[in-house]
């Protein structure tokens, strides 16, 4: 069970000692948003780089960028832990998927609300990670989607038939009031960005989402 909040919650003016609050934290989840494929915009591959020289936290990173099959492998070449791309906005997904796990990153693809777990099969043996969007990405601080509960068991029964460790990664609205239920789906890996930065103790916060997914993994 990885606890990953997402650096969207955090202060961009202030990385060092953001990351330094969230010490205990599997992973720093990094949002990358183009105003294009979502309608808002945060930050880059400068920005993202020198995250990645300032922390020792494996960086997440979760591409929501139109041409991802340009962008992708140039994150996973800075030396990040993961890079994702969304699947609805690939060129060609079989092309991408060796191209960023030669640079050395694991690799994931994300789905959104409206996109069947069905979608990423043809693939599915290639990922690392899959990412069930639980609020139509864009902004942090929405209200998880309940049906993304039926979508985290189907992949998780989908993964188990075919014998595959991948990880499930949910992303949007995961607090300590739903992430028994996701754990209990079959998510093991969970984004945290307003419920993580917005705790008075957020390694305190860390490690309750940990310990209450871990009392209700399958
Ligand atoms: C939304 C982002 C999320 C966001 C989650 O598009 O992908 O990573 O930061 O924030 P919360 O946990 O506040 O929903
Ligand atoms: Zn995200």
């Amino acid at each position: 069970m990885r606890i990953q909040p997402s650096i969207l919650s955090a202060d961009f003016a202030n990385l060092d000692a953001e990351f330094a609050s969230i010490s205990s934290a599997d992973g720093i989840h990094v949002d990358v948003m183009d105003g294009h494929f979502v309608p808002n915009m945060t930050f880059g591959l400068p920005v993202v780089k020198r995250m990645q020289e300032i922390t020792s936290l494996p960086l997440d990173v979760h591409l929501m960028i139109e041409h991802p099959d340009h962008w992708a492998p140039k994150y996973a070449a800075l030396g990040v832990f993961s890079v994702t791309v969304h699947f609805e906005a690939c060129e060609n997904l079989a092309n991408l998927i060796p191209k960023i796990k030669s640079e050395g990153s694991r690799v994931g693809v994300a789905i959104k609300p409206g996109t069947p777990v069905t979608a990423i099969l043809p693939y599915v043996e290639n990922l690392d990670q899959v990412l069930v969007m639980s609020v139509e990405p864009g902004f942090g601080g929405q209200s998880f989607i309940p049906s993304s509960l039926d979508k985290i068991a189907e992949l998780k029964s989908l993964l188990a038939e075919r014998g595959l460790a991948t990880w499930i990664q949910v992303d949007g609205g995961i607090s300590a009031e739903n992430i028994s239920q996701v754990a209990a789906a079959g998510a093991d890996t969970f984004v945290a960005g307003s419920s993580v930065f917005g705790a008075p103790d957020r390694n305190e916060m860390i490690s309750r989402l940990r310990t209450l997914a871990v009392e209700s993994a399958h």
